[in-house]
This record gives C-alpha cells, structure tokens and sequence, in this order.
C-alpha cells in the first residue's frame, strides 16, 4: 500500500524520493507527491495517478535540496486525486507530513481543529496530523510530534519537516512499517528496504512507538517513553540488482525464473547434514507438546499454508487446520499452550496477519512466523521466525515468495515428522533429495515456456473460467486461479474437480475454459472422469501433468507437461505454468502486469 522515501544530506533529495518512490511502486498506489526545503520553504508537488505524471510535472521545476520526503498513495479515506495526495501542508505551510496507515479518530481531531478554525483541503486522515502539529507546535517540531502522538489512534509510519528545521528529518512508527537506512553523510527513510537499497544495506528497523530525529550525520531514536535508545544497526542481504528486473521486460516473469535459484538457497538456508534444522526455532521439547498447528495467512500465502498442511498430515502425522487471516480472530479460534500458530506473510506486513497472530499470542500458543522480510513487524511480533530466501518480490503476484513458503513448511513437516519418529532418518534423506531435485525439474518447465504462449492467446478473450483438481491438485487449482484473476482480469473459480457437478456446472458452455491440475496418481481416474463430464458439456480442458501422462493427455485440447515427482510435492512443479499462463494471458491483454489495478503488494489495512 502507501509507501513513503525521505531523505536528509546534500543536495539529492529529490533524486533520492523519486528514485525511491519508484522501487515502491510495486506496492500499489494511485497517486504521488514529494515535499522539499528550498530556500527557506516548503514546496510540496504532488499529482494524482502513477508517478511518471509526477515526474513529467517536475521536469522543469527545480527541486534541489538537502531535505524532503515523498510518497506513494493508496487511497483510503477519500478519492485518488491530487488534492488528497500526500504530502499534506499545515495552514501556513511551514510543515510537510506523509503517512502509511489509518488515523482511527481523525473525524473527531478534524472536528476540534475545524471549530478552532482550521481549514481543511483534502479529505483525508492524514491532513489532520498536519494541522494537529501546527496547533501543538511551540518553536520546537520533535516536541510537538510527541504531543501529537497521544492524541492520534490508529497505525502509522509518519515522515515529517519543518521548514524552520532543514536539517532534521522526523519519523516515527506503530503497526505501519519503517526503516531508517544509515548512509554516509546523508540517511534516509523508507517504508520498505528496496527503496533505498541503492544507497546502503545497513538500516534500523523502528519499533512500533518509536520516534526519530535524523539530521545528514546523526540519528536519534526514542522509544515510545521518549527515552533515548540504541536500535539494532541490520545489515540487508539484498542486492541492488535483485530489485531491478536485470534484462527481463517485468519483475514477475523475472522473479518465476528466480524460483529454481530462491529454492535451493531456501533449502540451503535450512538443511544441514543432510537433515533439515529448526532446532533454533522448535526444541524437542517443544516439538513433543504441540497437539495442534493452526496454519494462518492471506491470498497466495494462505494457499501455501495449504500445501504445508497437506505436508504436515501427510508427513508428520500432525493435526492441522488452515485458516484465512482476516477471519481468523473473529471465529473464536481454539487455542491451548500446545498449539503451535504459524502465520504465513511474504511482507511481514499484512495487518490481517498480524491481527490474527496477535490474538493467538493472546490466547497462548506458541507463534511461529515465516516470511521473506527481515525486520518486518510480523517478524518481530511472532515468539519466533523462519525466514523465507525468495529475495525482494517487487511484482503484485507473488510467485517465488509462494514456492520459497511451500518449501519451507513442507521441510519443517519434515523435520516435526523426524523429532516425532514418524519418518525414519533415511525417509527423511529421501524426502530432502527429491526436494533438492525440484530447482532443475522447475527449470525444465521454464526452458519450455513458449509452449504456454499459444494457450494463453486462446484465453484472453474469455471471461469466465474455472481451475479444479483433487487433494493437493486442489491447492494449486485455487492458486493458479487467483493468479489469472489478479493479472488478467478473467474471472476464473477453482474447485475440487469432484465438487463442480454439485451446481457450477451449469456455468459450463461450449468453449469454457477448465484447467485441470492432474499430479495425485491415486486420484487422477477420477479427475479425468470429471474432465469427461465437462468436455461432454463443451468445456476446453487445459491440463497439468507428468509430460508422460498419455490418460491425462488423451482427454486434453491441451497438455503442459510436467516432469516426474513425488505426489506430496508436486504442488511445486505444477504451479509454475500456471503462473507463466497468467502471466502471458496478462502480456496478451496488454495489462500492466507487475501492477495490476486495485491491487497492493503489502496490505496494511482490514
Ligand atoms: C497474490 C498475493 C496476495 C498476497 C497476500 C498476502 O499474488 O500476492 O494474495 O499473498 O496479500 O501477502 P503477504 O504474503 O505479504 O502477507
């Protein structure tokens, strides 16, 4: 959602916002603003729509300064417009303020501020921090930002200056995220690591209620009770080449060819001796407790939850429910001190995620959090985190990031599977060898990618579709659906392939399409009696399947072959041409793949 880039040094805050802003795109935004001190003002610009209407209105406007902060917006509390962009002024203009998150009681400040007769120009929540400092400030801005945060509720990552301070950069977060990047004569703010990656690794990473006062060579920080602290200096690992798209023409097709690559780096990351190890995140103790695994996440991420109970059943005899985020809290879920509470997020971000897993913390089970950011305040929430190797994913569907979560919770079924002796040490080998195998076998499919353009040029003028299979083909089925929907704009539904004639059937017509994922052996009999029925009714069957399938093949109008494994972990291969016909359904519409409308690649709103 909004991002925010601030910076404080010599002479390139402009350059540095803009460039910033830019690697917060893949955020989802719709309109874009900055705000400078130059020569004793403060001049804000800001434009509705994507940043390039931005950067052409800035064009012939100089800029030049040594401190400012910028912002991407995704609209909440009113329209996508340029008077609602951020940043917003205070009446006199001698402040600037941009914000990611919600301000709970804005109706309420905006009422005060209103009869104390301030005038309001927007419609946002954000506009009120503004005049709110104005009112609170006496000559000194981090004073006044102190005072302004015992009146304000909600969740917020602020960026604000003063043009009577030029050379301090103010920020403070709660429950909206913020790093504080550590330059060299200069430092910078942004929402999210890649968009200052280009300038230095090294960052702080602010806790919720955290205020900081940073000038070009100083950085301070108070915690919540204004009391000075010594934050963690976080080295990024992150390379500046893994947030460009390197060659490709979009960050998503990039990132599915990076998914052999995120793989095996995922495995590395976990597996020593030939074992896999979450010792530092689950004793054997621990592990001899747990009765239940609750399985929590949103979208794709919910859908490798899925896949990692699967695994968890399957391997390590283990009971396990999976349980979309934003309901999660609200069902009354049963929780004891043996229920371990896994909670699934690529950003760390996702507020439905973080809500939920703050109730499990309050009903006492022991919280696990895998995800792919560093610092991310999901990460820092949870009693314990396994991180994800996938690198930054900067498209809006994820790809990599869903196959690195697979991974990692179907190696820790492994290793739940071992501590509980339900695997033998050499099942175990065997289950980590094929797992290993997995990066070439995905290459395979990838080297073949040409053979899913003409699929997809079949799709792009239909509308409505479905995706089915059965057991864990059922997984992939809901996730290759959702990323046709979110990129192509296709309406497609997914089913168990058992479930269609028990109504949507009757959805079927000659020509509909029906991708079939067919990788469950003891299942496929029956999937393939269900392709019957839809071919009998018109349907145009496109199938997932071990390339030497002819039964599968036989009854397709067309066959994506895929190679040999293991049932239980075929979700990994199958998935892949349904996310390269996604992505060249998307191409062959001429849709903006890596952003597609409505869309925000980090949710940090209900
Ligand atoms: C779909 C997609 C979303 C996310 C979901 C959760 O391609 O990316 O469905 O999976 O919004 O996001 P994270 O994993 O950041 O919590």
């Amino acid at each position: 959602m909004c991002g925010i880039v601030g910076y404080v040094g010599h002479g390139k805050a402009k350059t540095v916002i803009l460039e910033g802003l830019e690697k917060l795109e893949y955020r989802g935004y719709d309109s874009a603003g900055i705000a400078v001190i130059k020569d004793s003002e403060i001049i804000i610009e800001k434009k509705k729509g994507r940043l390039q209407n931005l950067e052409n209105h800035l064009k012939d406007i100089d800029l030049d300064s040594d401190i400012g902060i910028g912002h991407t917006r995704w609209a909440t509390h009113g329209e996508p417009s340029d008077k609602n962009s951020h940043p917003h002024y205070n009446r006199d203009k001698t402040i600037a303020v941009v914000h990611n998150g919600i301000i709970e009681n804005y109706s309420l400040i905006k009422k005060d501020l209103k009869e104390k007769g301030y005038i309001f120009e927007s419609d946002t929540d954000t506009e009120v921090v503004a005049h709110l400092l104005d009112f609170l400030y006496e000559g000194d801005l981090f004073d006044a930002v102190t005072k302004m945060l015992k009146v304000i509720r909600g969740s917020y990552a602020l960026g604000i200056i003063h043009k009577d301070f030029p050379k301090e950069l103010i920020c403070t977060r709660k429950d909206s995220p913020l790093v504080i990047g550590i330059g060299n004569n200069e430092n910078f703010i942004a929402s999210d690591v890649p968009a200052i990656l280009k300038h230095t690794k090294n960052v702080y990473f602010l806790e919720d209620g955290d205020i900081a006062k940073i000038s070009a060579d100083t950085i301070k920080i108070f915690d919540k009770t204004l009391t000075p602290v010594e934050r963690e200096i976080k080295v990024i690992e992150w390379d500046y080449e893994q947030a460009t798209k390197g060659g490709y023409p979009h960050f998503m097709i990039k990132e599915i060819f990076e998914q052999p690559k995120s793989i095996e780096e995922t495995l590395n990351r976990r597996i020593k001796n030939s074992m896999p190890d979450f010792s530092d995140v689950l004793t054997e103790e621990e592990i001899k407790k747990i009765d239940m695994v609750h399985i929590v996440a949103c979208g794709t991420a919910y859908h490798a939850g899925l896949q990692g109970q699967f695994a968890l059943r399957k391997l390590a005899k283990t009971n396990s429910y999976v349980e979309i985020a934003s309901e999660y809290r609200y069902m009354d879920p049963f929780v004891t001190e043996n229920t371990l509470a896994i909670f699934v997020s690529q950003s760390g971000e996702t507020l439905d995620t973080l809500a939920a897993l703050k109730e499990a913390k309050a009903r006492g089970a022991k919280t696990l959090a895998i995800t792919n950011v560093v610092g991310s305040t999901i990460s820092r929430e949870a009693d314990n985190t396994i991180y994800t190797m996938a690198g930054p994913e900067i498209a809006v569907a994820s790809t990599k990031a869903y196959t690195t979560q697979v991974v990692m919770l179907q190696l820790l079924a492994i290793y739940l599977a071992e501590k509980k002796e339900v695997m033998t040490k050499t099942e175990v080998k065997e289950a980590i060898n094929t797992l290993y195998s997995i990066p070439k076998k995905i290459e395979f499919t990838l080297n073949e990618s040409d053979k899913i353009k003409p699929i997809s040029e079949g799709l792009k003028d239909k509308v409505n579709g479905f995706y089915i299979g059965r057991g864990l083909d059922f997984n992939i089925a809901l996730e290759g659906s959702l990323k046709m929907k979110e990129i192509s704009y296709i309406h497609t539904e997914a089913f168990p392939a058992g479930e269609l004639k028990h109504g949507s059937i009757a959805l079927i017509e000659p020509g509909t399409p029906v991708v079939v994922i067919g990788m469950q052996s003891d299942l496929l009999e029956k999937t393939i009696s269900n392709i019957k029925e839809l071919k009998a009714r018109g349907a145009y069957i496109i199938s997932v399947g071990r390339e030497d399938c002819l039964d599968l093949k036989n009854v397709s109008d067309s066959f994506i072959g895929i190679q040999d494994i293991d049932d239980i972990f075929s979700g990994l291969l199958s998935v892949i041409p349904l996310q390269l016909l996604s992505y060249y359904t998307s191409l062959s519409k001429g849709i903006d793949v890596d952003k597609p409308r409505n869309l925000a690649k980090s949710v940090t709103v209900e």
